[in-house]
């Protein structure tokens, strides 16, 4: 059912960093893009992967989050992507390789979440 859920406070997303929260069973990132605290579905749009948990490592900076397991690029707050499967593992490999490493995935963004700040409070909208 859709609906307003408490996943924290401002400070606690205000540093740059990219957090992990559960909301009724589904894991959604979070982090801050400039002013902004925005969340999507920690599911990389690719092959349905972590954004968090790969061997390229959380990457998150300037609002863009980096997937760990074939590199592919998203803006946090609006979803899109920004760079298709250029690498593995965190590191880049040749720009002949990239349909390979897609296996036959056209590039998609995020699912992102509504994000509502109430004062101190942030709340994710399902
Ligand atoms: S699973 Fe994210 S780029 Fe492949």
């Amino acid at each position: 059912m859709p609906g307003r859920v408490r996943i924290g406070t401002v400070a606690e997303f205000s540093d740059g960093e990219l957090h992990t929260v559960e909301v009724d069973g589904t894991s959604i990132v979070v982090g801050a893009s400039g002013d902004a605290v925005c969340a999507a579905l920690n599911r990389c749009p690719h092959l349905g992967l972590s954004l968090t948990k790969g061997p390229g490592g959380t990457r998150f900076s300037d609002g863009e989050v980096v997937c760990p397991w074939h590199n592919s690029r998203f803006d946090l707050a609006s979803g899109e992507n920004l760079d298709w499967t250029p690498g593995v593992a965190g590191r880049q490999m040749p720009r002949w390789s990239r349909r390979m490493i897609a296996l036959g995935k056209q590039p998609a963004p995020l699912t992102t979440y509504e994000v509502v700040v109430d004062g101190n409070d942030v709340f994710v909208v399902l």
